[in-house]
């Protein structure tokens, strides 16, 4: 399709000279998010990712523009003015001469971009004049009490000031034209773009939404949202939930962008019917992918990381190990808390399925299933906490033990005797093991929930587990945990940030019914974690496009459109069951498989399509400027089956050990791996 633009091949990076040629067409481009160094959700993943890519492209002629979140600034930003010719610099200037905080620096994240962030507070005695004046142009009516939108309404009216004085300096300044791009993020931002849309302001304006605001509030009630899209009656839906100023927000930034786009094709759909506009592209989103010099660096990673979750797991199961961790898969999923649109439920009722099936088949499989959503809490409930403690104490007595049994075999062996085994444990020794021992026996099942969460009767994850009767019985082969908090490297149970936490995982479940694109598979992918997705997610949408078999390379894409939520259930618990069946080395082997995948999102490759954008907007605002020739998407990449068979349980059986080949554990390279399958 003409917005979705394809090459044969990747080849030709040759843009990448960083800023050179922005500089000399004396070309600038400005993104806009209020997600810019602030970590809300999806967004900041897009932003951040990028900032390598594109300062590798556009250097210095690239700014970011953001809000000033104090608490953020300070741990993510190196603030420091900029160098004092700069005509940044010289619209800063002007800007705090109007009173307003405007603070410059550099984000600290790969590739070190400009950043502006812009003190909210000290332009809120114009609200009432800025809200005003958006009124007589627009008759879009912000009520006082919003105050989300008053945010917003003040943030696009400084970022549209910035942006009209640069280009002002610059034009006095230069002989060269300026050519400056604008591109705003989601309609929290749009206010700068309709801002210098209405004053006419000879800037080039990108618009990408991340989700729309209706979409997103319609699915979350039980609306058949896909089926319904062309029969939504748009304003009375808003006016009936309370967003109609914001959907006016939206749908006016939408609607006066140069160039239009969103992150998926679905969404462009979405945003078709619900606010009248068809993506002129599609700007699918990537990562900031790293290779590692070894090439299975990321294995032996999951291997640590998985180890850390393990001694979380010892401590919080305390006194019910009755499972070999060995034999145990780590599941999990991660994001806002949105329940539905998340789809917790289908997760949740899947995971009811699977326990079953594992009972029946009498599998020696245990699955733990972490489900962690950020919800209201008073703090780490007193029985996990007291679990790690369990096992601390228990594993620090073992060490001092083993550290005295280790000096009374040395001091005997240096008399030329052989200890006997039998004195090596001293009798208190034994006492103290055993009172550790006592000490973690409980009454009480393995708690659901790290935390105390605060509306727990009315939690819809609590609510699921009693439902499914998911409680972490010994005969379950299912345990579930609840952590209603993201995970920092700071967490008292886990120890670990998000990142190593995914790394150690087996698989990540992400059933959606909502997601535009959903970064939460994707960042598995590049770590080498399969996951689960849905045909509903634009993530889920843009692999099965590029990819013939998703499945056999880690990506499983449950069906959410055509078959109904029973259907949908039931293909996710086979899904489930069937990872299930995998062994050690198909793991590994899927793994392997997985990561491969990275290519494909890395933005070295997908920034094109922000460029792609960037470029149509300029034609449409300069269109005397020489059309570029290397206008043009990534192109397909197009990932064959591979060669041997999909390391599915019904399709392909464990290699038999090469001789002198240990076990499941040492594997050098997929090809050796796949070879041996071959062979078996
Ligand atoms: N995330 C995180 N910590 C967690 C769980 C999730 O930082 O404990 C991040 C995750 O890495 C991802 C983002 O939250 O980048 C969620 O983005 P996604 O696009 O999946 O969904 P959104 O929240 O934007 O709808
Ligand atoms: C990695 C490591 C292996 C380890 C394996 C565990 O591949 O390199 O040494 O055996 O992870 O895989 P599993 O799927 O069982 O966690
Ligand atoms: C939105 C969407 C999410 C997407 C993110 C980044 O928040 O909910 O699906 O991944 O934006 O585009």
């Amino acid at each position: 399709s003409k917005r979705f633009y394809r090459v044969d091949s990747v080849a030709g990076l040759d843009w990448l000279d960083k800023g050179e040629t922005a500089s000399q067409e004396n070309r600038w481009v400005f993104e806009i998010s209020h997600e810019a160094a602030n970590k809300v959700g999806g967004i900041y993943q897009v932003i951040r990712s990028k900032c390598g890519a594109s300062v590798e492209e556009l250097g210095d002629q690239y700014v970011l523009l953001g809000p000033y979140k104090e608490a953020s600034a300070r741990t993510e930003v190196e603030l420091a003015e900029f160098a004092y010719d700069s005509p940044l610099t010289a619209t800063i200037s002007k800007l705090r001469a109007k009173g307003w905080k405007v603070h410059p620096g550099r984000w600290l994240v790969d590739g070190n971009p400009q950043i502006i962030l812009f003190d909210i507070g000290s332009a809120s005695p114009s609200l009432n004049d800025y809200k005003r004046e958006l009124y007589e142009n627009t008759k879009i009516g912000i009520p006082q009490n919003d105050v989300e939108c008053n945010d917003a309404v003040i943030f696009g009216f400084m970022t549209a000031e910035y942006i009209k004085t640069f280009r002002n300096i610059l034009e006095e300044e230069e002989e060269e034209k300026p050519l400056v791009v604008a591109h705003f993020h989601e309609w929290l931002a749009g206010i700068g773009l309709v801002q210098l849309r209405l004053q006419n302001i000879n800037v080039a304006t990108v618009f990408t939404t991340h989700a729309t605001l209706l979409g997103r509030f319609l699915c979350a009630g039980s609306v058949d949202f896909y089926n319904s899209l062309d029969k939504v009656n748009i304003d009375e839906e808003a006016g009936k939930r309370g967003i109609y100023h914001r959907y006016c927000m939206e749908r006016t930034a939408t609607r006066l962008a140069h160039t239009f786009t969103t992150v998926s094709e679905i969404t462009g759909v979405e945003a078709e019917h619900l606010l009248g506009r068809k993506p002129d592209v599609i700007t699918p989103n990537g990562l900031n992918v790293k290779k590692f010099a070894a090439l299975h660096e990321f294995q032996n990673l999951h291997a640590q990381a998985k180890e850390k979750i393990n001694e979380f797991v010892r401590g919080h199961f305390y006194g019910h190990i009755d499972f070999d961790l060995n034999e145990t898969l780590y599941f999990f999923t991660a994001g806002r808390y949105e329940f539905s649109n998340k789809g917790a439920d289908l997760f949740i009722e899947a995971l009811a399925r699977l326990n079953h099936y594992l009972q029946a088949s009498g599998s020696k499989k245990t699955i733990v299933a972490f489900m962690i959503f950020p919800a209201n809490t008073n703090n780490f409930n007193v029985e996990s906490l007291k679990g790690q403690a369990v096992t601390k104490a228990l594993k620090e007595t073992v060490t001092d033990i083993q550290n005295k049994i280790g000096k009374r075999m040395y001091d005997i062996c240096l008399t030329g005797r052989l200890p006997d085994a039998n004195d090596m444990l001293l009798k208190e020794e034994l006492v103290r093991l055993k009172r550790c021992i006592f000490s973690s026996n409980r009454a009480t099942l393995p708690p659901i929930t790290t935390h105390n969460i605060v509306n727990d009767i009315q939690d819809p994850v609590l609510n699921a587990f009693r439902r499914c009767k998911l409680f972490n019985a010994s005969h379950d082969r299912v345990k579930v945990i609840f952590h209603p908090e993201f995970l920092s490297a700071t967490n008292p149970l886990f120890g670990m940030d998000y990142e190593e936490f995914v790394r150690g995982c087996h698989l990540g479940v992400f059933p959606s019914y909502y997601e535009p694109w959903g970064y939460t598979p994707a960042e598995c992918t590049v770590m080498g974690i399969p996951s689960v997705t849905t045909n509903l997610s634009g993530f889920g949408c843009f692999m099965a496009e590029h990819i013939s078999d998703p499945m056999s390379y880690g990506i499983y894409i449950v069906d959410r459109r055509d078959i109904g939520l029973e259907e949908s259930v039931k293909q996710l618990a086979k899904y489930l069951y069937d990872f299930t069946s995998l062994n050690r080395r198909q793991r590994i082997i899927q793994r392997n498989r997985t990561e491969r995948l990275s290519d494909l999102l890395d933005w070295k490759i997908l920034g094109s399509y922000y460029r792609q954008s960037r470029q149509h907007a300029l034609h449409i605002v300069f269109p005397e400027i020489a059309e570029d020739e290397d206008q043009r998407g990534a192109g397909r990449l197009s990932y064959p089956r591979p060669i041997s068979e999909p390391p599915s349980a019904a399709t392909s059986r464990a290699a038999s050990p090469e001789p002198g080949y240990d076990s499941d554990e040492s594997v050098d390279s997929e090809a050796e791996l796949e070879a041996l399958a071959i062979k078996d």
